[in-house]
């Protein structure tokens, strides 16, 4: 499927002349590690003692009564060091930078989880971190950026453009031209010029290979669907992996935001609105105007906002191979809502969008079928945002309280 590079008409790499090199050099690496099965089992030796792989696959039994169709299971990556699958992309990449040689490494974020992943990285590989994240962001994922400073990364926040992870991408490449010789750039998500795309989605790809051996292992047969959210698509192109050979439905599911209709959404994929054009170094489906500027998005969940998608979905979309649609905020917080309450489980706003579209699909499905659902992230880090959503009164007085502790 794949030309240098290339997803049927998507992809490759539009790079200014400064940076092919890196490039080259990047592609080069990617290439020895993939033909050295020691590196592979490094990388799954380093996330089964860091980062609690495999992770889990959960029945979840009362959900599934819930509903009374197909039996439900999720895919637990929130359970992974960090509270995301953000993490699988960025050790594997860490591995790679170490074997370049190189010192310093940079990161966009939107949600903040992949800023976290990446400073925790660093961290553990002693590399120098910068993260750039929209000021918007900034704003509505600010335990995050804690952390990410806590663990001693220089977080800079974006104010050009609509402040969200487009232009933290966009301030990242800049770095990067100015620094190529030390640094390297932990793209997070299957996006960018090649090799991103393929490399994030081998490293996520741990994802599917452990959910297809641990469905079988429990129910004997593959699922019927598999369901994940869709930002840049990582996390889709993770569990989707393990059974691209299979009769298994790809169901990837983007940000609805206020309806398609509002215009205030990040579906390309499922709404029709978005058309193929080349940005940020590939090519994709982009939600942009008739002139080729950007449209702006929006979504409740930070990580799912992005204008572009992978360049791999983009192609599986047009061969018909994965089905794409979309839930809506409102839907997610009913999902992540019931969720919560029926299982013990905090899904990631982001995830809730999988588990939203699951939940209506399941109904008619039948009692033997099985479906998968990826918890692509745990939801600790949406608290400001669902406790504002669900109009929660102790909290508004529990932040209030903190306020009047700091202007005492
Ligand atoms: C928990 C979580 N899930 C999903 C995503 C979306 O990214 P991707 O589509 O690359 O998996 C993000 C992005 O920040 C995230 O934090």
């Amino acid at each position: 499927m794949k030309n240098r590079g290339y997803y049927g008409n998507y992809g490759g790499a539009f790079l200014p002349e400064i940076l092919v090199a890196t490039f080259d050099e990047l592609e080069q690496a990617f290439e020895n590690i993939k033909t050295d099965p020691g590196f592979w089992n490094d990388y799954e030796a380093l996330m089964s003692s860091y980062s609690c792989r495999p992770t889990p696959l959960t029945f979840a039994g009362n959900l599934t009564r819930e509903f009374g169709g197909a039996k439900i299971y999720i895919k637990r990556e929130d359970l992974n060091h960090t509270g995301a699958h953000k993490i699988n992309n960025v050790m594997g990449q860490g591995l790679l930078v170490q074997q370049m040689g190189k010192k310093r490494v940079i990161a966009e974020t939107g949600a903040g989880q992949h800023g976290v992943a990446t400073a925790t990285m660093a961290a553990k590989f002693g590399f120098d971190c910068t993260i750039y994240m929209g000021e918007v962001d900034v704003a509505r994922q600010r335990p995050n950026v804690f952390w990410m400073e806590q663990l001693g990364a220089t977080v800079v926040p974006v104010k050009t453009g609509t402040r969200i992870l487009k232009d933290a991408i966009n301030e990242a490449f800049r770095d990067w031209v100015s620094h190529m010789d030390t640094t390297h750039y932990v793209l997070g998500t299957a996006c960018g010029p090649h090799p991103f795309p393929e490399m994030v989605a081998y490293f996520q790809s741990i994802i599917g290979t452990e959910a297809r051996q641990q469905i079988l292992a429990r129910e004997g047969c593959l699922p019927k669907r598999v369901y994940a959210c869709v930002g840049g698509g990582s996390n889709a192109m993770g569990l989707f992996s393990g059974f691209l050979d299979d009769p298994v439905e790809l169901v990837g599911v983007e940000a609805g935001g206020k309806g398609i209709t509002s215009g205030q959404h990040a579906s390309r994929l499922s709404s029709k609105e978005a058309s193929p054009g080349i940005a940020q170094g590939y090519k994709t489906y982009f939600l942009q105007d008739d002139d080729g500027q950007m449209r702006e998005t929006h979504s409740i969940s930070a990580g799912l906002d992005y204008v572009g998608v992978s360049p791999i979905l983009s192609h599986m979309q047009d061969q018909g191979t994965a089905r794409f649609e979309s839930a809506t905020d409102m839907e997610v917080v009913a999902a992540l809502k019931l969720t919560l309450r029926k299982e013990g489980i905090i899904p990631a706003l982001e995830s809730a969008h999988a588990f939203a579209r699951a939940f209506k699909e399941a109904p008619s499905l039948s009692p033997e079928d099985a479906i998968i659902i990826n918890q692509s992230g745990r939801g600790d880090k949406d608290i400001f945002t669902v406790a504002d959503a669900v109009n929660d009164p102790k909290w508004k007085e529990f932040i209030i309280g903190k306020a009047a502790e700091y202007n005492a």
